[in-house]
């Protein structure tokens, strides 16, 4: 179930409590696992026990208890659900009952032995068993790197910007060093999404529970609101004036193949545009067809990318859907009135751009 974030950081407890507590109020004398795959804060599994047992006692439930907690977190990405829970890269599993860990193992056994995957020569998946504190810790961490790691980038990318050198290839040349990796080092608007500014947030926030300043992750944090309002301040540099000008957003999801619009960062570029009385309009292969608005009052939603550019002043490519490559810029180009497209993603071809008639503007680059 959801675990939203409050307003503080904090972590809105409350479904997670409202489940347990009907579980509390069903359950018999047979064995049974309770398995908590929700990010929830540290210590949440003693918490759901006593709540369980509460629930047991406000039903006037008087089975004999006979349940283990078990945390085993979700790590699959949004629009890659079902190819991530058939090849997870681990399957973390916390708890201290030697049967419910059996259980989930075998639960889990023809994932873990690649009995579902498409290439049966892979190594079994690797099971991490540990306490249930840690299996909440992993969750929480995972994504706080994932945040920073990406934060990390688009800071070497703004010095970039300033020192003149590309952060595409400086990615390359960094991401190749086994240590670091390749992946999450594409420098952009910034991360969004409904998980990592929860989690990172949350945890930041427990951090602060226990007396601890939590620095690097508030700086991530900080790096990625600057990010969203870098792409306002390069349209600055280039249109001087943005009040009465039109802005086309390409692309409006926090990435590409979803339809979530949580944290997208297109949301606060949209906010600043309007703040500074320019005009937005935008088109996203997915949002333009379903109708989906929220938080799209005062934005032209466009059919297509054509329609979009007609008329406006700059173009930003916010999402990199890969649609996005095969445009027909040349002919974009030709309805606008100013031929400026800014890369949010550093992900089109800059020759190819300003061979089709564009100032190409890109993040670092
Ligand atoms: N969405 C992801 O990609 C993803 C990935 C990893 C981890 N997670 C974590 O999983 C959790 C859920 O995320 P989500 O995206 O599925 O959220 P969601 O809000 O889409 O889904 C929540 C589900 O919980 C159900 N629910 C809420 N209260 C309930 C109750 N009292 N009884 C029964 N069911 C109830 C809702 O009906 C809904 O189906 C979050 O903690 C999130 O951090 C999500």
């Amino acid at each position: 179930m959801g675990t939203p974030a409050l307003p503080d950081g904090q972590t809105d407890l409350r479904y997670l409590e409202a489940v347990s507590r009907s579980i509390g109020k069903y359950i018999d004398s047979s064995y049974r696992v309770i398995v908590n795959k929700s990010t929830v804060p540290i210590g949440s599994g003693d918490w759901v026990r006593m709540i369980i047992l509460d629930g047991m006692k406000a039903a006037a439930n008087h089975h004999q208890p006979n349940f283990d907690i078990v945390s085993n977190p979700e790590f699959l990405r949004e629009g890659a659900a079902v190819y991530d829970t058939f090849n997870p890269d681990r399957i973390v599993l916390g708890g201290d009952s030697e049967t419910a860990l059996a259980k989930m193992r075998s639960l889990y056994q023809g994932i873990i032995d690649r009995s579902y995957s498409g290439d049966k020569t892979l190594d079994p998946v690797p099971v991490v068993v540990t306490d249930i504190n840690s299996a909440e810790m992993i969750k929480y961490a995972a994504n706080a790197f994932l945040a920073v790691k990406i934060s990390f980038i688009n800071e070497i990318a703004n010095i970039c910007d300033r020192v003149g050198a590309d952060v595409r290839e400086v990615a390359r040349g960094i991401g190749l060093d086994s240590r670091i990796g390749q992946k999450f080092l594409q420098a952009g608007v910034g991360w969004g999404g409904s998980c990592f500014g929860k989690d990172v947030a949350a945890l930041i926030h427990t951090a602060k529970d226990y007396g601890y300043d939590a620095q690097i992750m508030r700086a991530a944090v900080e790096v990625n609101q600057h990010q969203r309002t870098l792409v306002v301040e390069k349209l600055q540099q280039v249109l001087k004036i943005l009040k009465g000008k039109t802005i086309g957003l390409l692309g409006l999801t926090f990435k590409p193949n979803t339809d979530d619009m949580r944290d997208a960062p297109s949301l606060t570029i949209i906010e600043q545009l309007h703040r500074l009385g320019a005009r937005v309009k935008a088109y996203d292969p997915i949002v333009s067809q379903s109708g989906l608005r929220d938080g799209l009052s005062n934005v032209a939603v466009e059919t297509d990318a054509e329609r979009l550019a007609d008329g406006c002043d700059a173009l930003v490519l916010v999402t990199d859907w890969l649609q996005f490559r095969d445009l027909n810029y040349p002919h974009m180009a030709t309805l606008m009135h100013q031929p400026i497209l800014l890369d949010g993603r550093n992900f089109l071809d800059r020759q190819a751009l300003t061979d089709a008639g564009f100032h190409y503007i890109g993040i670092g680059c």
